[in-house]
């Protein structure tokens, strides 16, 4: 149990609400571990007929924390649970997953929008995937989903280079449906989230899993990417890169 994320379910929806302001929402062990009960515990649940993924004003999330990549880089094996819990209920989820970004999404926070299948974005938003930058390399299936969305040499711009995007861009790329105001992406977002609820549970589901195809190819390309991030983690590059984080401020 964690207070960084906050579950409710009302009519239907399930909101999943990373909630740790301060540090823009950086996912702990122990978020990924709510998060990934919430999705698990819906696609279960006839009851839930849409699942909400939201942040906070001004964060989705900043990703993966990086004193736990810190760790990681330092324990063998250190990052391996929460992460390996958390991806592949993302790619099993059953039901229709709506998503909320307002601000930051960083990382993971980018990442985990390609399994979703309705994005709204403030015009706040920043996406970001400093993987390489970071001595790591891309995850959560990005480095099939990428490409397939954005195109093969727009993928390598942000997966690779690291460039960032705006909510413009993200929209134009594929990885956003709608832009609205920073105070509106809830709202919107819960809006999307009730029609979709509204519509035959039966019928939503049996199209969703027609258009994502077996999500053996997905998660194969997980466990590939995970093993390398895993030894990536370990590197000298990462170590640095991580410490350079924390040492920026002082
Ligand atoms: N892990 C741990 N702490 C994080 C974090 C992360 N991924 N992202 C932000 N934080 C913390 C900061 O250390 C800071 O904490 P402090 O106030 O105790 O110093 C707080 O959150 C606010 O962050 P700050 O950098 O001051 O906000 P900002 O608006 O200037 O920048 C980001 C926001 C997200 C662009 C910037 O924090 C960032 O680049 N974070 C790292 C993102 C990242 O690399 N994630 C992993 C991807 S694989």
């Amino acid at each position: 149990m964690t207070e960084h994320v906050i579950v409710t379910d009302a009519g239907g929806i399930r909101t999943i609400r990373m909630n740790r302001p301060d540090k823009k929402n950086a996912l702990t062990f122990a978020m990924y571990d709510a998060i990934t009960d919430a999705l698990e515990s819906a696609s279960g649940s006839d009851a839930v007929r849409c699942v909400l993924i939201a942040g906070v004003p001004g964060a989705f999330t900043a990703g993966n924390d990086l004193a736990d990549f810190l760790k990681a880089a330092e324990t063998e094996g250190a990052l391996s649970r929460p992460a390996a819990r958390f991806l592949p209920a993302l790619v099993r989820c059953s039901k229709p997953m709506v998503a909320a970004v307002s601000g930051v999404a960083v990382g993971v926070g980018t990442t985990m929008l390609f399994h979703c299948d309705f994005v709204v974005a403030g015009t706040d938003a920043y996406f970001s995937t400093p993987f390489v930058g970071l001595g790591l390399v891309p995850e959560a299936g990005s480095s099939l989903l990428a490409p397939r969305l954005m195109g093969q040499r727009r993928a390598f711009e942000f997966l690779v280079m690291g460039h960032p995007l705006n909510a413009t861009h993200a929209k134009e790329f594929g990885i956003v449906n709608m832009v609205v105001a920073p105070q509106d992406v809830d709202a919107e977002a819960l809006k999307a989230a009730r029609e979709i609820a509204a519509l035959p549970a039966g019928a939503v589901a049996h199209s969703r899993a027609l258009m994502r195809g077996s999500p053996d190819e997905v998660l194969t390309r997980i466990d590939q990417e995970t093993k390398i991030f895993g030894e990536r983690l370990q590197s000298p590059e990462a170590k640095a890169a991580f410490e350079a984080f924390f040492a920026r401020k002082r």
